[in-house]
């Protein structure tokens, strides 16, 4: 992927890894325009940076990506850059009894609609750029899942493979990039910011970023606190792995 002079479209920069990137892009030379329904959060991440710009994006609701691809057309037409890295995370409880599914199915709507939606609103626009490139944020759950949370890691999963044929078809037209981050200290969940065994989001970005300016760009962007995720099934330990990062299970 180009390092500089891109226009570069990123949802959920009011927060997390989103704000972090899209501040770090920015002083890489490029053109953010950071997308999400907290306009005040936006305004914050935008602020004293002038080539960040904040649109309101609600990626659940197709009327509203609709109006948010027509902004981008008439005002950002050189936009040649999508990160797809919005999302939430809903602890579920247990799958061993019935449940109510509101969690699961808002999900499904948000990380695993969203994406899919907001990328087919611009594929056209990316494709008739040069140097276009499309980013989807995973996460090492998408390789072996964290049991509670069946429904998030499943969406990943499903994002990782998606973002597989998405690379295969635009192969030439889009470049395309997974980043699939470790445990992170953000808000993705309540208290999970305090939490001391997670990665620092500043850490992670800083990583992310030298690594999207490698020549060639990695198609999977991977840190080393995810590569035991990752490579746990081609290494032969995905069992072990899943009962690593689920200790619960061994007790119940
Ligand atoms: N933190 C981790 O440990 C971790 C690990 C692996 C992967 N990830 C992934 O990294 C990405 C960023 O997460 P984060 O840790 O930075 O969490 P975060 O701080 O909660 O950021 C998520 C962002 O997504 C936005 N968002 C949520 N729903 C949206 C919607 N319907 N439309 C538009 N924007 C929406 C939120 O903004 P609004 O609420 O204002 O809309 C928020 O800014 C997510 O895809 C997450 O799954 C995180």
């Amino acid at each position: 992927m180009k390092n500089s002079g891109n226009t570069i479209i990123l949802t959920g920069g009011g927060s997390g890894i989103g704000r972090l990137l899209a501040q770090r892009l920015h002083d890489a030379g490029n053109t953010v325009i950071i997308a999400s329904r907290n306009i005040a959060a936006l305004a914050n991440t935008a602020e004293g940076y002038g080539n960040i710009h904040a649109l309101e994006l609600d990626q659940t609701d197709p009327a509203s990506i609709e109006a948010f691809t027509k902004r981008i057309a008439d005002n950002f037409p050189q936009a040649n850059v999508l990160i797809n890295n919005a999302g939430i995370m809903r602890m579920e409880g247990s799958l061993a009894s019935k449940r109510d599914l509101a969690d699961a199915e808002e999900s499904v709507t948000n990380n695993l609609l969203g994406p899919i939606r907001l990328t087919n609103a611009l594929i056209d626009q990316l494709v008739a750029q040069s140097d276009a490139a499309l980013i989807n944020v995973t996460s090492g759950l998408a390789f072996v899942p964290l049991v509670l949370a069946p429904t998030y890691s499943a969406i990943k999963a499903a994002i990782h493979n998606y973002t597989v044929s998405l690379r295969a078809v635009l192969k030439d037209q889009v470049e395309v990039i997974e980043v699939a981050p470790p445990a992170l200290r953000t808000t993705l969940t309540p208290g999970q910011e305090n939490n001391e065994r997670f990665m620092p989001p500043e850490v992670f970005v800083d990583q992310v970023i030298d690594l999207l300016q490698r020549d060639p760009t990695p198609a999977e962007v991977l840190v080393e606190e995810v590569d035991f995720m990752r490579r746990a099934e081609k290494e032969d330990r995905f069992e072990e792995t899943v009962a690593a990062i689920n200790p619960f299970l061994a007790k119940s």
